[in-house]
């Protein structure tokens, strides 16, 4: 089933398997990545920080970079759409620990690309060029960059765009299989990938869609790409992207955590949202992750719902520890995730912002 894939080099940084988990606001915060980097991903990316927050040194963009952490390698994402400002962005997030930057031109949300940031970029290459010089020469880390196929099937830039990157020295580059017109919709496009990776030298990680093992193989197949990005295939499972990493490397399958270890993991990974975010935000966002753990076990949809009417934190925890409990002294032994769809929820969530031009991203 596996193909191997070979390390990447990221300018100094060796990604030795290069599975990697994507950036997804108010999704791969502190606590999930560092979850995900624990049972063993490739690479993280952190939520997308608007440059001008992190330079306002916002309370939500100081969230999103914890140096204490302990994440290892860690790729901070920044969107903007001003070359000073994100140049400036890059090299706090550096001081911050950042060992590579990303930058943002996928995100198609409204609120983003009206400010000419994310992939509204895309159609304006000058400015595009001109945003990745600034970032490249401002940093000693190796920058990155994720994008879109193009703006609409009318414009499918991103192989153009992929050989300015490389000419200002960008490092990596991602390649989400959906034009920003597409939003979440239709399918991913694997196959166009291939055209970046002809384009280019660079390392290309092909992205969209994946969310079982043969989804990896024949997105390596038909992309030809160097690696995998995928995002919302962790939901509620940190551990798959370790479990791609394996089946590569072996060929075989890996079997699921037990219903024992998923119970442990719900809880621990709660814990540290409340630590992260503080009792009162913590229990609105652990919500979600709680949710997502239990897709495809029995009586997921009452227990969901059960979830989101409980305002205290020791009740909630009482409650999931309860309710897997039940599961297994019935003999439940995991979920059954066949059929499951994949949802784009809240896309890039951004807060507002009104610095001129810029929108502020938020948790
Ligand atoms: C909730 C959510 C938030 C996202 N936030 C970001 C982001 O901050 N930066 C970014 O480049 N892409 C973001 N994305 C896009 C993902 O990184 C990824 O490109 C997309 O979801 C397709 O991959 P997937 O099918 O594996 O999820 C987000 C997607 C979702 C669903």
């Amino acid at each position: 089933m596996g193909s191997k894939l070979a390390p990447i080099q990221v300018g100094p940084v060796t990604i030795q398997d290069p599975v990697i988990l994507a950036p997804m606001s108010g999704v791969t915060d502190t606590p999930f990545r560092r979850l995900v980097k624990r049972a063993g991903a490739g690479l993280v990316v952190s939520e997308m920080i608007a440059s001008q927050a992190m330079i306002r040194a916002t309370r939500e963009s100081e969230k999103k970079i914890d140096p204490n952490a302990q994440e290892g390698v860690l790729s901070v994402q920044l969107a903007g759409c001003e070359p000073e400002v994100m140049a400036e962005a890059a090299k706090l997030c550096v001081d911050r620990g950042a060992s590579i930057i990303d930058i943002n031109f996928g995100c198609p949300v409204k609120k983003v690309v009206n400010g000419y940031a994310g992939s509204a970029l895309m159609k304006d290459e000058p400015l595009a060029g001109r945003i990745l010089d600034a970032v490249v020469k401002a940093v000693s880390v190796p920058v990155t960059l994720k994008m879109r196929k193009g703006w609409d099937e009318r414009n499918l830039n991103a192989p153009r765009l992929a050989k300015i990157a490389e000419e200002c020295g960008i490092r990596m580059i991602t390649v989400h299989g959906r034009t920003r017109n597409q939003m979440y919709n239709g399918v991913a496009d694997w196959a166009f990938i291939r055209q970046v990776k002809d384009a280019v030298s660079l390392p290309v990680i092909a992205n969209g869609d994946i969310v079982d093992f043969p989804d990896v193989t024949r997105c390596l197949e038909e992309s030809g790409a160097d690696g995998v990005m995928i995002g919302r295939g962790t939901y509620g499972r940190p551990w798959f992207i370790n479990q791609v990493i394996q089946m590569l490397r072996t060929g075989m399958a890996p079997a699921e955590p037990t219903l024992v270890e998923q119970r442990d993991l719900v809880l621990e990974h709660y814990d540290a949202i409340l630590e992260h975010y503080g009792t009162d935000a913590g229990l609105k966002i652990g919500r979600k992750h709680i949710a997502w753990y239990s897709k495809g076990l029995p009586g997921s949809a009452e227990y969901r719902a059960k979830v989101n009417t409980i305002e205290k934190a020791e009740l909630v925890q009482d409650f999931v520890r309860g309710w897997y409990q039940d599961l297994l002294d019935r003999g439940i032994v995991g979920r059954d995730l066949s059929g499951r769809g994949l949802t784009a929820e809240a896309g890039c969530d951004v807060e507002d912002d009104d610095t001129a031009g810029e929108k502020k991203v938020a948790a």
